[in-house]
């Protein structure tokens, strides 16, 4: 079956969920047609050369401002029309003008639970948060004693890390965890939610009315096999 859900994935650096998008299952409902990096050197990149996708780096150096830089970005990503826009690791903040422009089409995929813990270091902070609030003896935000942590994906708009939630995986914060490993638990289930939301939703299964998402009884089904989460809001 050819795809016919052309995607533009970018990165800034070590590209597993890139890797993950081009491996899953799921890859046969959508097509890597570019990976468009900020970064020359991202490591990431190596995945799409070795399956000779075309990519582009637009590095820093090569542009009179950050502003060009972005500009010459936003450029080479609406000229390959891409149904989706897939936000795997790209480390800048994407202009208000651009997400507009895109909204509905526009993804990320973010390492903890939104709205908990936007922004950076998200791992350090939920295992700071958990050791607070045992300390001073609260629960309220514990389930058995456990703290929840895990992965969103979610289509961008100009907040950060506030766009409409498609999906989540959970996990539950072992006593033993450390950031790192943390983070590759975490990471791990990016690796498995992040292709099955593009995949259904290239497949027309979900669907974003307003800034509401919308599933397809089949993507409830598929969630709920996979033991994803999805928007609480949608009927
Ligand atoms: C991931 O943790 C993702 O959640 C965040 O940036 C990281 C990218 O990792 N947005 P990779 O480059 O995909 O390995």
């Amino acid at each position: 079956m050819r795809a016919n859900f052309p995607i533009v994935v970018m990165i800034s650096g070590r590209g597993s969920n890139l890797e993950a998008l081009l491996n899953a299952p799921e890859a046969q409902y959508y097509q890597t047609i570019s990976v468009i990096s900020d970064n020359a050197d991202a490591p990431g990149l190596e995945h799409a050369r070795r399956r000779n996708i075309p990519f582009t780096a637009f590095p820093r150096g090569s542009f009179e401002s950050r502003a060009e830089q972005k500009a010459a970005i936003y450029r080479a990503v609406e000229e390959l029309r891409p149904a989706a826009i897939v936000l795997a690791g790209f480390m800048q903040i994407v202009e208000a003008e651009f997400v507009q422009r895109h909204f509905g089409q526009l993804l990320n995929v973010h390492p903890s639970l939104l709205p908990e813990f936007p922004g950076l270091h998200t791992h350090e902070r939920v295992l700071a948060f958990r050791d607070a609030e045992r300390a001073a003896g609260r629960s309220r935000a514990l389930q058995n004693g456990r703290m929840q942590h895990g992965a969103t994906v979610h289509f961008v708009d100009a907040g950060m890390d506030t766009g409409p939630i498609i999906s989540q995986a959970a996990l539950s914060v072992a006593d033993e965890d450390t950031v790192d490993t943390l983070a590759q638990r975490v990471l791990e289930l990016e690796h498995r939610l992040y292709p099955w939301a593009l995949g259904a939703l290239a497949r027309g299964l979900i669907k974003l009315e307003g800034r509401v998402v919308r599933y397809a009884p089949e993507a409830r089904e598929e969630a709920k096999v996979r033991g994803f989460s999805l928007s609480a809001c949608a009927p």
